[in-house]
């Protein structure tokens, strides 16, 4: 059958979104059984919609040359609102665009349209899950629709995937995860001798730093991660807010160094435990000897380490990554669109 996609965010995730589906859609569909289009796109000048499914390569073109997925060159295009899911028909809505933590829009205004309008929703944005977890869960089961969020937490790492589904039936008694990637490739350079500056430079060179690392290197971004993992490990409702929280600006060279002697490597580690039964979040500068999971790390690795009862420990990892960031992610959205079908029955019904 085929399955409708509207988008909103043109850049690393949702391009990559978009280079998928045009090199991969056949086997897609003889693997899984659905036939995923792309009916409907926007960027910040605007969108563009054919409900018969748009031509990935003509978006990547227009985007790349002239700015806009519409083919907008000045001006405001007609926006991503209520008509725009409409007009696309679409089934899942895909939330790519940035995001903040003050609002949470553009992604929160559009998202309670489409489970509104009946849409599933698939989130690579985290503003609405961290500040409108209770409002947004509650609204999605009101309409009997669900929202997906794998992307979210270190892509491509299936931290979320392992909780919901391996882990099922166990007791989550904690967690700890090197979520942040510009922050470890800091630390890590900072290990290596080099000034928080030059981590820094660094990080941006490989394109995972922004311009202003400010979300990253105070601590938000992995806060953010870990509301997310603490509410889906314990069926909490924490936001950003709840996560208690340090950064990677003040770290000492010093105690980098004296780390360093002793076999060990300071991390930026989101974790998440029961405490005589509260769920207590954080964001904490910790120490790490080499040999722990964590610990051995490097660059812009990833990974999570769970404590489940009666399990023990349970371990993953992203190390030596293939993949770019953006095609990474790309690629946990659309796990999230397939699984989705699949719970959804999209793939034995043959309505298209
Ligand atoms: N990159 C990753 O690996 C990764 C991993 C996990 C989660 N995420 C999250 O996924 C989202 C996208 O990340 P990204 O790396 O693709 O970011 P990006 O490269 O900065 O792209 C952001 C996109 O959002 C669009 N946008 C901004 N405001 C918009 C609006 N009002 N309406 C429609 N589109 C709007 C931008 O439009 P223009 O192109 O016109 O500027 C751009 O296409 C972010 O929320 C990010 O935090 C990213």
């Amino acid at each position: 059958m085929d399955v409708r996609l509207a988008m909103t965010g043109f850049g690393n995730v949702g391009r990559g979104v978009a280079e998928l589906l045009a090199n991969h859609r056949e086997e897609y569909q003889a693997r899984y059984g659905v036939r995923l289009l792309l009916t409907g796109v926007a960027d910040r000048r605007g969108a563009v919609v054919d409900a018969g499914g748009l031509n990935e390569v003509e978006l990547i073109r227009n985007k790349q040359e002239l700015g806009s997925v519409s083919g907008q060159t000045a001006g405001a295009g007609r926006p991503a609102d209520e008509a725009f899911l409409i007009d696309s028909r679409a089934d899942v809505l895909i939330e790519a665009a940035s995001t903040n933590f003050e609002d949470a829009e553009p992604g929160w205004s559009l998202i309670k349209s489409a489970l509104n309008l009946e849409l599933d929703v698939v989130l690579a944005s985290k503003g609405a899950l961290v500040l409108y977890y209770s409002q947004l869960m509650t609204l999605a089961a009101t309409r009997g629709k669900t929202v997906s969020h794998s992307a979210t937490v270190g892509a491509p790492l299936p931290v979320l995937d392992v909780i919901n589904r391996t882990l099922v039936g166990t007791r989550i008694l904690g967690f700890e995860g090197v979520l942040n990637s510009t922050s470890n490739v800091i630390l890590q350079a900072m290990t290596d001798g080099k000034s928080y500056d030059e981590g820094v430079r660094l990080a941006q060179e490989m394109g995972i730093a922004e311009t202003d690392p400010t979300l990253d290197v105070d601590g938000w971004d992995a806060a953010a991660k870990a509301a997310i993992v603490a509410n889906a490990a314990f069926g909490s409702s924490l936001g950003i807010a709840d996560v208690s929280r340090e950064g990677i600006r003040t770290v000492p060279a010093a105690e980098i160094e004296a780390a360093a002697r002793q076999g060990e490597a300071l991390k930026l580690v989101s974790m998440g435990s029961l405490r005589e039964g509260e769920v207590v979040a954080e964001v904490r500068v910790v120490r790490r000897s080499r040999s722990h999971p964590l610990g051995r790390l490097r660059g812009s690795e990833m990974g999570v380490l769970i404590h489940a009862d009666p399990l023990g420990d349970f371990t993953a990892t992203v190390e030596n990554l293939g993949a770019s960031g953006g095609i990474a992610t790309a690629s946990t959205v659309l796990r999230d669109v397939l699984n989705l079908a699949s719970r959804r029955g999209w793939n034995s019904d043959r309505r298209s």
